[in-house]
């Protein structure tokens, strides 16, 4: 049977990393089914692709057929976990270069304070039919108001009391000033689930609003997650590939390698590759401990941090993530004069020739002593992004816990969005 997912990993040995990790992983799983490990009230991911009923799903997918009706542009505001999980998987499931006629333009904002961003965009969405998805759970954060405030106006200003069929807000149930606004002015509205935070919220309204919006097929990236979910539901190590990964990065850790790279060949999973960064980062890095997730699009980035990789201090590994099957593909054709000299591929397609690059670097890299993780994941579509989505939400949460941190909070961006508060003297907030 050909796994949806496979882990290879080349210089550790099995046997001795299980023997390692078994008891430790075993407990915690038994801690997490028992809800009494760090953060326990946040689980509520683990068991959501079961969870989510039929009826939220349809009227998901109710609410964004109207948005796709109603506009051929899409807003989406939202920072961190409220924006990367959507991104990442539109990303990855998009064309490159054109979309199908009936899906709208989906794009972001509220992910940066760029004032030019702002007006750029406002000058770009003029003239089209808009809607806007506001997104934030706590319903406070600055940089998603102040977007929202802007484009709040511009869609008032332009769609009158109309306005309300073309904003849709997924926040708190009955925290924050976004739910207060969606109350007070009438928006459509969406729950994100006390149980889960920000960055473990891509499978909710959160991030399956927008990808229905886009075009993306939700159901079968649920049901890559639910695959995924019962495929890792043993506590046991030796038949838990997340797990295993989980015990993979906390023993390369112990050896003194503590900066994890994340590489792949698509272009197109080149933002799966930030949510990833902020999944790990976001949830591991505290306490002092953590793995610093680092990511790579190769092979462009071969030929910039390659040769670091290759030679620079040997404190990182790599995990390389290689999509088995890809739809679209061109082969190199055959020149009658070989000027370039290139005749000696003509036999070969460009993804062929992707799939040896990747090999010849992840020899190079093992040569040059870094420690290598290859994920291989069977296609590139909803199903395997939804499988591989669970797999690292798994993985992220165990490896956090292996390292005795709590993996669902995140007092260091507090810390900073406190600041924001004093120096712009928010009411309230103590200077
Ligand atoms: O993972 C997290 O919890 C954070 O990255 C949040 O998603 C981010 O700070 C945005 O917060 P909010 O959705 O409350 O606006």
């Amino acid at each position: 049977m050909v796994l949806p997912i496979t882990l290879n990993q080349s210089l550790i040995m099995t046997n001795e990393l299980e023997n390692l990790f078994v008891e430790q992983v075993k407990t915690i799983h038994s801690e997490m089914d028992k809800g009494t490990s760090k953060g326990a009230a946040f689980l509520g991911w683990r068991n959501l692709p079961n969870e989510i009923s039929a009826g939220e799903l349809e009227s998901i997918l109710a609410v964004a057929g109207k948005l796709r009706k109603a506009a051929e542009l899409v807003v989406v505001i939202g920072v961190g976990g409220s924006y990367l999980g959507a991104k990442a998987v539109q990303d990855a499931l998009s064309p490159y270069f054109e979309r199908k006629s009936e899906d709208p333009e989906v794009i972001y904002a509220g992910q940066n304070l760029s004032g030019t961003y702002i007006k750029q965009l406002l000058n770009y969405i003029d003239g089209k039919e808009v809607a806007v998805i506001v997104i934030s759970k706590s319903g406070t954060t600055t940089e998603p108001a102040i977007a929202f405030r802007i484009l709040l106006e511009y869609m008032q200003c332009r769609y009158g009391s109309s306005v309300t069929e073309r904003i849709v807000a997924i926040t708190d149930k009955s925290e924050g000033a976004l739910r207060e606004m969606a109350i007070h002015l009438g928006f459509t509205s969406f729950i994100v689930p006390d149980t889960i935070g920000g960055r473990y919220s891509v499978l909710t309204p959160v991030g399956l609003l927008p990808l229905a919006v886009a075009g993306i097929d939700i159901k079968e990236l649920l049901a890559g997650a639910k695959d995924a979910m019962r495929a890792y539901s043993t506590a046991d190590i030796g038949s838990n590939q997340a797990y295993e990964y989980a015990a993979l990065r906390n023993f390369l850790l112990v050896e003194g390698y503590n900066i994890e790279i994340l590489a792949s060949f698509s272009p197109r999973f080149a933002t799966f590759h930030e949510w990833w960064k902020q999944l790990f980062g976001e949830s591991e890095g505290k306490d002092g401990k953590g793995i610093f997730p680092a990511a790579v699009a190769y092979p462009t980035d071969l030929h910039s941090l390659g040769q670091y990789v290759q030679e620079g201090q040997r404190m990182l590994f790599e995990t390389f993530v290689q999509f088995e099957k890809t739809e679209d593909d061109c082969a190199i054709p055959f020149s009658t004069d070989n000027l370039d000299g290139l005749n000696y591929l003509s036999d070969k397609t460009m993804n062929e020739i992707n799939e040896v690059t990747l090999r010849a670097t992840m020899q190079a890299h093992d040569d040059g002593g870094v420690p290598l993780i290859h994920l291989t994941v069977g296609k590139h579509d909803a199903y395997h992004i939804g499988y591989l989505i669970y797999f690292f939400e798994l993985s992220c949460t165990m490896s956090a816990y292996l390292l005795d941190v709590n993996p669902f909070d995140q007092p260091g961006v507090e810390k900073y969005k406190k600041n924001i508060s004093k120096l712009l003297e928010k009411p309230g907030s103590v200077v």
